[in-house]
């Protein structure tokens, strides 16, 4: 593959993200960080908000354990965890705020009404959580589903706030076993905390698990 050729599917990769996630994976470099008592309402009821109105409704206090689907939410269980690492890739990262939101199993984000902010566009299927200590997080979830078109592995959206500093857009959470994760989808994302693939597998409660550590490099 020439450079061009793989700089032009790297780009249409990233516009795919961009257009179908309903919010931007990557922040412009040029976007000016806000706090959350700057952000308005009007401003973060948008598909393509501030990534700091991903953090705005988020509850008090957090724990380490993120639960974004209730029990009787449709579909397979699934809890992932990990840990955080400092830019050295050894020291843990504690109190690292993290936001995670998915599509349902059907492949849509649905609501449920209530939700305000960014998670009107991202669904009732999102949370948030902190890392401890040790660095560690856990999500429990629900196997999300490919989106309908069936043009993007099935995945988790995450953004991670260091206590202090920015918050940025990691690479998704996606599937090891999805057919959908090919070398194609690999040269489209931003390689941020890793590539985000997950080797998922079923324990004897028949609920999905994985790990993922995550080393950010600021
Ligand atoms: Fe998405």
């Amino acid at each position: 593959m020439t450079t061009q050729a793989y700089i032009a599917m790297a780009s249409l990769g990233l516009f795919t993200l961009l257009r179908g996630c309903g919010s931007s994976p990557v922040q412009a470099p040029t976007h000016q960080l806000q706090t959350s008592t700057q952000l308005t309402d009007q401003a973060c009821d948008d598909p393509d908000a501030p990534i700091d109105c991903c953090f705005r409704n988020m509850p008090q206090p957090l724990t380490s354990t993120m639960t974004m689907a209730e029990l009787q939410e449709p579909g397979e269980r699934l809890v992932l965890s990990g840990t955080v690492y400092q830019p050295d890739g050894k020291t843990p990262y504690q109190n690292v705020v993290m936001y995670a939101y998915q599509t349902d199993h059907t492949g849509h984000y649905t609501k449920k009404g209530t939700e305000t902010g960014v998670q009107k566009w991202h669904g009732h299927l999102h949370g948030w959580c902190k890392t401890d200590q040790n660095g560690r997080y856990e999500i429990r979830s629900i196997r999300p589903a490919p989106y309908p078109s069936n043009t993007m592995p099935a995945h988790i959206h995450a953004a991670l706030r260091p206590e202090g500093k920015p918050a940025v857009y990691i690479s998704d959470f996606v599937f090891k076993d999805d057919p959908l994760v090919t070398q194609q989808y690999l040269a489209t994302i931003p390689d941020v905390g890793g590539t985000g693939i997950v080797d998922i597998r079923k324990n004897k409660q028949n609920t999905w698990t994985g790990t993922r550590d995550i080393v950010l490099k600021k």
